[in-house]
């Protein structure tokens, strides 16, 4: 399977290339330096993404000039505050190309998008002995949730397996879907291999063996261009926080008739149109899935994140990471003797990899690149099935997002030749 997914709007024209390092002055944080006085080489983006003066500045200008809450006041300031918040549903549909903003849903992340499919679409329509197919790859937000759903309705899990080179078996796909799955739900990207699946060619044979498609973007939506449409995906979900807005923000799309037909998952205020002491009645998409007061300052940095990145241009963004990770898969082994790099080749595979030193525990091999200012995530990145696929207990993980730079990359493979010494003196 090949990745034509991604094709948008925007890949009419020759993509302009990112200046990363003119960019970098946006992130007030890269010029901050560690204890030991060492600049930072922040290499833990698919954690968590660093977030540029623009999101700053539309959280702060919440906070100082118009912090009311939205839905509710008639004086100007709480207009303005709806205002920007429903804004933030538009640019957000934009980025995604999501026909009508009413089909974003605001979350806090992906987790809890997921979390509120499984809930109320998967309540209502799995039963006994219904199955679901996901794949080994998945991070653990995209497991737990269908996991309790299946137990209580006493439905099935199924899984797509994966090569030794970390990308899914399309042939074992095809025969889980003669199972007649009520829904199939895959990452967009593997925030532990990098791997990118080919998201329209499974949406298309989840579809036409009957199936909903459930599609997890938090790895995909910060560093390429997506269409929801194009993918024909039902349900697409992804965090602002790893896309350089503020963590407390992030948005489930799904196609307006399923909303319309799934039941609340949180009940409150904002939730309903009419209350009663014994019933009430369910306000319009998205306002149903969105009871009490939002982060409202959060998702209008989301919103100023989108724009961001659409100035960028998700085409130019995508062209740099790839870049970035054909580098990195091409000096780390040569640079840094006995690595074990993890994932597919780099026309797979998003901007980012996971490795292990040998013999040297991951933990270790992040601790002695911190003395450097070097930023990796160690452990099982959420994802301890794939780890368990691959007889790991964990992996060290460069991740890499617009500001990252090939000198980061030149840091990190020193900075491992220092553990290699370390350790093998
Ligand atoms: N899912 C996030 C990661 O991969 C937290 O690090």
């Amino acid at each position: 399977m090949t990745d034509t997914a991604t094709t948008g709007p925007q890949r009419q024209t020759a993509p302009a290339r990112l200046d990363p390092h003119l960019l970098r002055t946006d992130f007030p944080i890269l010029s901050t330096v560690n204890r030991l006085g060492k600049p930072l080489v922040y290499l833990d983006s698919a954690a968590t993404s660093l977030k540029p003066l623009a999101v700053i500045e539309a959280v702060d200008g919440y906070n100082r000039a118009y912090s009311a809450n939205i839905h509710r006041g008639i004086y100007e300031m709480a207009e303005r505050a709806t205002g920007a918040y429903e804004e933030t549903r538009a640019k957000v549909a934009r980025l995604i190309n999501a026909p009508d903003p009413r089909e974003i849903v605001f979350v806090r992340n992906a987790t809890e998008a997921i979390n509120l499919v499984a809930y109320s679409w998967g309540r209502r329509n799995i039963g006994r002995g219904d199955s679901i197919v996901l794949t080994e790859m998945e991070h653990h937000a995209n497991l737990v949730p269908w996991q309790l759903l299946v137990q209580e309705k006493d439905g099935d899990l199924e899984f797509v397996p994966i090569t030794d080179d970390g990308v899914l078996r399309p042939e074992v796909f095809e025969v889980l879907l003669h199972l007649r799955p009520k829904l199939v739900a895959f990452t967009h990207a593997s925030n532990m291999l990098g791997t990118i699946n080919p998201a329209r060619e499974m949406t298309e044979m989840a579809h036409a063996a009957g199936a909903l498609v459930l599609i997890d973007g938090a790895q995909a939506v910060p560093h390429m261009p997506v269409d929801v449409q194009a993918i024909g995906a039902d349900f697409y979900v992804f965090s602002g926080h790893k896309m350089l807005g503020p963590t407390g923000s992030g948005a489930l799309w799904a196609r307006r008739e399923l909303l319309e037909a799934m039941p609340p998952f949180m009940a409150g205020g904002d939730m309903i149109r009419e209350v009663h002491l014994r019933r009430s009645e369910w306000n319009d998409v998205p306002y149903k899935f969105e009871a009490g007061t939002p982060d409202i300052a959060a998702q209008i940095g989301m919103g100023a994140a989108a724009d961001y990145l659409m100035g960028l241009g998700m085409d130019a963004v995508a062209a740099h990471e790839k870049d970035l990770v054909t580098y990195a898969l091409d000096l780390l082994p040569r640079e840094v003797p006995g690595i074990q790099i993890y994932g597919p080749a780099a026309e797979h595979r998003g901007g980012l990899v996971s490795f292990n030193l040998p013999g040297i525990h991951p933990h270790d091999v992040a601790q002695i690149l911190d003395r450097s200012g070097i930023c990796v995530r160690a452990g099982h990145h959420c994802a301890m099935p794939l780890h368990e696929r691959f007889d790991l207990a964990a992996t060290a993980r460069a991740s890499f997002n617009v500001y990252t730079i090939p000198e980061e990359i030149d840091a990190l493979a020193v900075g491992l030749r220092e553990v290699s010494r370390i350790f093998n003196r």
